[in-house]
C-alpha cells in the first residue's frame, strides 16, 4: 500500500520500484550481468565498481553524459536561434554517447549485486538511459542526414529522459544507499581504550565477532597482538563476522565476496569500494581494548 502522505516523487519512485514488470525484468537480466562481470574476476571488479579509486565509479563517469548532452542542449537552442554550431553541438552528442558506454558499464556492474526494490528501480533505470541513449544515435543520424530541426527535437525528448534517469539514479543512490558507504564512520565509537574480548578467546591466526558502544566489530589476532575492523561491510553491510578467513589475514564478505585486510581495513577486491574503519587496539593484562578508529 503507498503512503498518501508521501510527497510526489517519492510516491513515483515508489510505484517504479515495485513495479512488476521491471521486477520481472530484473529477475531475468541480473544472471546475465552478474556472470559478465564476474567472468572477468577480480581486475573487472576492481576497475568497474571503483575499488581502484576508493568511490564507485559510476556517479563519477555519468557526469561526462550529462555533462556533454547539457551542452549539445544549449548548443542546439543557439543553432535554432540562427547561429552555425552544428559541427560543435554534434561533437558534444557523439562525447556523451562515447561517455554514456562507460557510464553504461560501471552502472550495471554495481547493479550487479542488487536485489528486490533497488534492483527493480536500478532496471528502471537502465531503461530509461537506454532510452535516451538510443534517441541520441537517432539523433545523430538524422543530423548526419541533414534533417537537423528533427534531430534537434529528437536530442530534446532524450536530454528529458536522460534526466529523469538521472533522478532515478539520485533515488538509488541517496535512498536505497547503491554505491554509498554502508558504515561511514561509527557514530558512537569509544573515546578511550575499551574492553571487548580476552586475548585467549580468540584463536592464534583466527577470526572473533566482538562489539563496543553497538558497534560490531570483527577481531584478528596474530601472536600477542589483535586487529580490530567495523564488522559491518562498507559495501551493503553484510555481517563480515559471518565471512570467510582467506588468505593473509583476509575475510571474505558472505553477501557480495568482497575481501578485506583484517589488519588495516583495506579492500582487497570488490565489489566494494571504500575500505573498512580500522580501530585502534592493545592488550592489557590479557584483555583486548579498543578505541576510535584510526583515522
Ligand atoms: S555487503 Fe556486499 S560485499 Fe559485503
Amino acid at each position: 500500500m503507498l503512503n498518501p502522505e508521501k510527497s510526489l516523487n517519492d510516491r513515483l519512485t515508489d510505484r517504479l520500484a515495485r513495479n512488476s514488470i521491471l521486477a520481472k525484468l530484473g529477475e531475468t537480466w541480473q544472471p546475465v550481468m552478474l556472470g559478465l562481470r564476474d567472468a572477468g574476476g577480480p581486475p573487472v571488479k576492481y576497475v568497474l565498481n571503483g575499488t581502484f579509486l576508493g568511490h564507485a565509479l559510476h556517479p563519477v563517469l555519468t557526469d561526462i553524459p550529462i555533462g556533454a548532452w547539457t551542452v549539445t542542449a544549449v548548443l542546439d537552442a543557439v543553432e535554432l536561434a540562427g547561429s552555425d554550431v552544428a559541427l560543435a553541438s554534434d561533437a558534444t552528442l557523439g562525447l556523451g554517447l562515447l561517455g554514456s558506454v562507460a557510464a553504461v558499464a560501471t552502472g550495471y556492474a554495481d547493479w550487479a549485486d542488487t536485489k528486490d526494490e533497488p534492483r527493480t528501480l536500478g532496471m528502471g533505470h537502465a531503461l530509461a538511459n537506454g532510452i535516451a541513449v538510443a534517441g541520441y544515435v537517432v539523433s545523430l543520424l538524422l543530423r548526419r542526414a541533414d534533417r537537423r530541426g528533427a534531430g534537434i527535437a529528437v536530442a530534446y525528448l532524450s536530454y528529458a529522459v536522460a534526466t529523469f534517469a538521472a533522478y532515478l539514479g539520485g533515488e538509488l543512490m541517496a535512498n536505497y544507499q547503491l554505491g554509498t558507504k554502508h558504515t561511514a564512520e561509527p557514530l558512537d565509537p569509544p573515546d578511550g581504550f575499551t574492553r571487548v574480548a580476552t586475548l585467549d578467546a580468540i584463536e592464534d591466526g583466527g577470526m572473533s565477532a566482538a562489539g563496543v558502544n553497538g558497534i560490531a566489530l570483527l577481531l584478528f589476532r596474530r601472536g600477542q597482538t589483535v586487529f580490530a575492523i567495523s564488522g559491518a561491510c562498507t559495501h551493503r553491510g553484510g555481517p563480515l563476522r559471518e565471512g570467510t578467513l582467506e588468505g593473509d589475514a583476509c575475510v571474505r564478505c558472505p553477501w557480495h565476496g568482497s575481501v578485506f585486510s583484517l589488519e588495516d581495513g583495506a579492500v582487497i577486491e570488490g565489489p566494494a569500494s571504500f575500505p573498512q574503519a580500522r580501530f585502534e587496539t592493545r592488550v592489557v593484562d590479557g584483555s583486548v581494548e579498543v578505541r576510535a578508529p584510526v583515522r
